[in-house]
């Protein structure tokens, strides 16, 4: 990249993101509160002569050398990402998009719950949406990334992740509809607390495949509900008594995804109100809640995660904690007192190296 001409190079921080509450909840039409984090993607783009594109990962092996117009999938999965944007754009755009060259660098652990997917194609986009003038708004942008997850990475995901990181902003929460797509940036500095994440660096198989079954099985609860009650057009937003009444038309898998979605749509409401009331303590105890649905009703957890939340519950200075993202591993998201922090942190990874023998990286955020 050195011999790369400055004034001509476009250069992207594309960030990761945290979810402070509302977990699967946006393919389910519920609110979320996420935030965008320091670590990120950084994307190096310049346009080139002809029609080819090249695209280099720091993180990843084999370089991505392609014609614009060839749109078959690669068998390196990260070069999927770079495909879909750039075909995405050739549909919208065709005429301006040109040859160019890629350097993709980045500080977002891959596998951890942190968007580091989405943090890519969003910067993507933006980085040449920047450089050939193609004038797409942030929300097309949104839709174009989630597009691509669908279509070229097989990945059924919601919308919050592509929010978070198109429209966030440092030490503010991104309350955000995922049905109507409202959203408003709610204040969360806070002097007394620090948000830390432990990334228990394991990753299950199982994520993929049970993050699709969720999806349809979310669907499935709410087609049933529906039969009943047409009127509700998104499980987050179906009342609990109204879940109650169709309890005999579900089997008890279904009725526990119901059950988890309903109660933590309820969840971020509450999480939204307490902020605003600097209620920290409660919004802690909310954190713990939503960890037990995502365990026991959703069933998305895995032992290291739960151990690293229940480790917590018996921290002095920890005030919540539950597992982030979509789940089967990546990280738990804590708040603690900011004079506890060091003591916390040192304490979760000597007792999780002891229990799984594996390291588990905190990151302050
Ligand atoms: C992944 C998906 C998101 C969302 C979360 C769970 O990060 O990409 O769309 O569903 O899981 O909240």
């Amino acid at each position: 990249m050195s011999n790369w001409d400055d004034k001509h190079t476009i250069k992207i921080i594309s960030p990761g993101r945290i979810n402070i509450i509302g977990e699967h909840l946006d393919y389910n039409g519920g609110d979320v509160l996420p935030m965008p984090i320091h670590l990120a993607t950084e994307i190096h783009l310049i346009k080139k002569q002809g029609v080819i594109y090249e695209v280099e990962s720091s993180q990843f092996e084999n370089m991505l050398c392609r014609e614009l117009k060839d749109d078959h999938l690669s068998d390196v999965k990260w070069h999927n990402y770079v495909i879909g944007v750039v075909c995405e754009l050739m549909k919208i755009s065709p005429l301006k998009i040109k040859g160019f060259k890629a350097l993709i660098t980045g500080s977002i652990p891959v596998g951890a719950g942190l968007s580091s997917s989405a943090s890519l194609t969003c910067g993507l986009l933006r980085g040449l949406n920047g450089l050939f003038d193609l004038h797409i708004s942030k929300k097309d942008m949104a839709l174009i990334a989630q597009r691509v997850e669908h279509q070229y990475t097989g990945t059924p995901c919601g919308i919050m992740d592509q929010y978070a990181i198109l429209f966030g902003e440092k030490d503010k929460a991104l309350y955000l509809n995922c049905h109507t797509q409202e959203n408003k940036l709610i204040d969360i500095s806070l002097p007394d607390f620090q948000w830390v994440l432990f990334n228990s660096n394991v990753k299950h198989n199982l994520g993929d495949s049970a993050y699709e079954k969720r999806v349809f099985e979310t669907k499935t609860a709410l087609s049933i509900i529906q039969s009943k009650f047409p009127v509700y057009t998104h499980l987050a937003k179906v009342p609990l008594y109204l879940l109650k009444k169709c309890r005999k038309k579900m089997n008890d898998e279904l009725y526990k995804r119901a059950l988890y979605v309903i109660e933590e749509q309820n969840r971020v409401e509450q999480v939204v109100s307490l902020l605003t009331q600097n209620e920290f303590y409660r919004l802690g105890n909310i954190l713990y809640q939503s960890h037990q649905g995502l365990s026991s009703l959703y069933d998305v957890s895995c032992v290291e995660l739960d151990y690293l939340v229940d480790l917590t519950k018996s921290i002095d200075g920890v005030l919540g904690a539950r597992m982030m993202g979509g789940g089967f591993g990546g990280c738990t998201l804590n708040l603690i007192e900011k004079t506890k922090v060091d003591s916390t942190i040192e304490l979760v990874s000597s007792q999780y190296k002891e229990r799984f023998k594996l390291e588990c990286s905190p990151i302050r955020l």
